[in-house]
């Protein structure tokens, strides 16, 4: 098949294109902002500069392809909560603008890439696809808006297209503006370790390689017009994540610094994947202790990778999200 992959100069894409590029033609479609880069793709990728909500661009992308996999996003709750303006454009109108020309170029397939915050928090059990949309953030509440405009293009129009949430992705290739990726730099540099509120939120752990097997999953056998949940195999309380971090680096404990929560902050997420698992087979191969541990050393490893990011925006971001300068 040729796929159209969007925002896979991101974190996740980036990891979906390394992962079916021998099998499948992909063209990559990237706005490359502040966490798309050029140098997460492979080198002979066919890659459009772009962005998803201009219409000319994105059918010229298009047009060819068998399918179409979207995970162009703006992805940081923080960022969202300081000015959602990007968001909603990237979130709403982009999806808008892809599902027209999915349609006018009869595309036979699209996913969604979502995420299990669409949900909101949930203090025990789990989420399943019928739970309610209940989003605290702008990030997740225009996310929801978009997984509606797919259902409501599948609805009206009758297009083929199936939605996939994720739970918190890890590993390689992650903006260090998220936790783990954060916690891991700042512990090898030495910076202290900003641990919001009392450290005890819950998030559910998944390895972004896990994730992408999901995608792949749905995209080749999912049911159109369905919606399906992508657990990680574990949960973890934030404050044992940065321990673990702190372990896996040689890091002192004293450098943990308990900060201002993030308003509206999210307790726990939680997900059932028990429809993937059922109807599709998928399973996650990654525990979270693996995982991790593979992390930690693909970022000491990969100083080429992070050195421009933690000397340029990021600093910027870091110091106005943090009040103080990154050591
Ligand atoms: P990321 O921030 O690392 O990458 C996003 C990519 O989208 C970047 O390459 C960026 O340049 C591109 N992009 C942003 N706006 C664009 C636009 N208007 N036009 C074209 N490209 C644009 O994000 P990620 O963590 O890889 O997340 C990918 C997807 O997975 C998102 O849809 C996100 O909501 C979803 N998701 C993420 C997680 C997680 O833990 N990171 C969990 C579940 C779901
Ligand atoms: P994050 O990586 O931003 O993902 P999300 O908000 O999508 O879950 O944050 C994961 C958890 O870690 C979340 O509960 C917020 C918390 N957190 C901190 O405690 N300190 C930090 O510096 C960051 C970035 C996150």
């Amino acid at each position: 098949m040729k796929l159209l992959v969007t925002g896979a100069a991101g974190f996740i894409g980036s990891t979906y294109v390394r992962l079916v590029g021998d099998e499948h033609e992909v063209v990559v479609l990237d706005k490359l902002t502040y966490a798309g880069r050029r140098e997460n793709l492979p080198e002979d990728i066919d890659l459009v500069v772009g962005a998803i909500e201009d219409p000319a661009v994105v059918r010229e992308a298009m047009e060819g392809c068998d399918a179409v996999v979207n995970f162009a996003a703006e992805s940081h709750v923080d960022r969202s909560i300081d000015d959602q303006d990007a968001f909603a454009r990237t979130h709403v109108v982009g999806t808008g603008v892809r599902l027209d020309a999915a349609r006018e170029l009869g595309i036979g397939r699209y996913l969604q890439v979502s995420t299990d915050e669409v949900y909101g928090s949930i203090e025990s059990d789990s989420f399943t696809e019928t739970s309610p949309l209940d989003p605290s953030s702008p990030y997740s509440a225009t996310k929801v808006a978009g997984d509606l405009l797919v259902s409501a293009h599948v609805h009206t129009y009758g297009i083929e297209a199936s939605i996939v949430r994720g739970s918190n992705n890890y590993g390689p290739r992650q903006y260090p503006e998220k936790l783990i990726p954060l916690m891991v730099l700042n512990a090898i540099h030495g910076d202290s370790l900003p641990v919001y509120g009392d450290g005890r939120q819950v998030r559910n752990w998944l390895f972004a390689e896990d994730f992408c097997r999901g995608i792949h999953t749905v995209l080749m056998n999912g049911r159109s017009g369905e919606v399906y949940n992508v657990g990680g195999p574990d949960e973890c309380e934030n404050i044992e994540v940065v321990k673990r971090v702190i372990e896996l680096t040689g890091a002192n404990e004293s450098l943990i610094e308990y900060v201002k929560d993030r308003p509206g902050h999210d307790r726990r997420y939680s997900l059932a994947s028990d429809k993937l698992r059922n109807e599709l087979g998928w399973e996650a191969q990654v525990h979270f202790a693996e995982g991790l541990e593979c992390t930690v050393q693909w970022y000491r490893d990969n100083e080429d990778w992070w050195g421009p990011i933690r000397s340029g925006e990021y600093r910027e971001y870091y110091e106005k999200q943090y009040g103080k300068a990154l050591g």
